[in-house]
């Protein structure tokens, strides 16, 4: 059995910058074969439905747009996932569902020249339903897994607003945590944990992550939550992960480390 995330990038070193560009075309490309392989299907099972003889150069043609351009987009996301900072087993099923389905529409279009309709129709459902899990996986990489149907659950807000209720909100509500959340949280909520550290809460901050305590009250070079964000933007280690997040300002690295300085406190 293959293991989904053994699967290596395309390159493992550091890829050239326009190769690197190349990569990044991976949200754009995407979007051309989920539009044109569900018209294919249209034009070959309406025709079907409809008992009208199937508009076979438009299909050929379109099914062969789909196939290039599925092609194009999964050669992009290999590349992109050779940047890094995705290490996750969203990423691994991702690639897998996602070359199947460019696997799939290749088929497809090879197929859709042939006369027997039978092989052409099981490959195009094949790649139709590959599709789903291959972008709804894609969706969760970049958006937070389970951001379809988050709106529906109804937890808790991790954190009252600032100044809600009778008590002032603490320095931690206040000004610590809007920056955890513009940089951070992305990947660190109690979904995606990466590194086995959630940081939207007081509780998780205070937890820490899979190598122990992020924070040592009153020593902010000594807290690995400060540390990883000082460190050169090319550095393996540096969070958030180089291009995945905005960077905290020199000012709100400030802000952390006063207030861990100042004992780290929550309330
Ligand atoms: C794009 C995703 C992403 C973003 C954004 C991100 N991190 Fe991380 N973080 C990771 C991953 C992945 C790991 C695990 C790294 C590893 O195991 O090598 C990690 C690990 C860590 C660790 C180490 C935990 C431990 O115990 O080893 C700390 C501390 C950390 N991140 C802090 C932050 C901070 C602070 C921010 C915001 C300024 C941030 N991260 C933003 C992906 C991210």
């Amino acid at each position: 059995m293959l293991d989904p995330l053994t699967i290596p990038p395309l390159l493992a070193t550091d890829p050239s910058p326009w190769l690197q560009v190349f990569g990044r075309t991976h949200p754009l490309l995407l979007h051309t074969p989920i539009g044109l392989l569900p018209g294919v299907a249209m034009l070959e099972f309406g025709a079907a439905l409809l008992r009208r003889p199937s508009p076979r150069g438009a299909v050929l043609a379109l099914a062969w747009c789909s196939a290039l351009s599925a092609a194009a987009a999964a050669a992009a996301g290999l590349v992109l996932a050779g940047e890094g900072g995705y290490a996750d087993e969203l990423l691994g099923w991702h690639k897998i569902t996602g070359l199947s389905f460019a696997g799939t529409c290749l088929l497809a279009a090879l197929l859709a020249a042939r006369s027997g309709r039978g092989p052409f129709r099981l490959a195009l459902v094949v790649a139709l339903l590959a599709m789903v899990p291959a972008g709804h996986l894609g969706a969760g990489i970049t958006h937070g897994e389970g951001f379809l149907l988050a709106p529906l659950q109804t937890k808790a807000k991790p954190v009252p607003p600032a100044g809600a209720g009778t008590t002032p909100a603490s320095v931690f509500a206040r000004e610590v945590l809007p920056i955890l959340e513009r940089s951070c949280t992305k990947c660190h909520n109690p979904e995606k944990h990466k590194g086995d550290l959630d940081l939207t809460t007081a509780a998780g901050v205070q937890k820490g992550g899979e190598n122990g305590a992020v924070l040592v009250a009153g020593d902010a070079p000594g807290s690995k939550l400060l540390r990883v964000c000082r460190l050169p933007e090319d550095d393996d280690e540096v969070m958030p992960p180089k291009g995945k997040s905005p960077r905290p300002s020199a000012q709100e690295l400030e802000v952390l480390e006063r207030w861990i300085a100042a004992g780290a406190k929550f309330d």
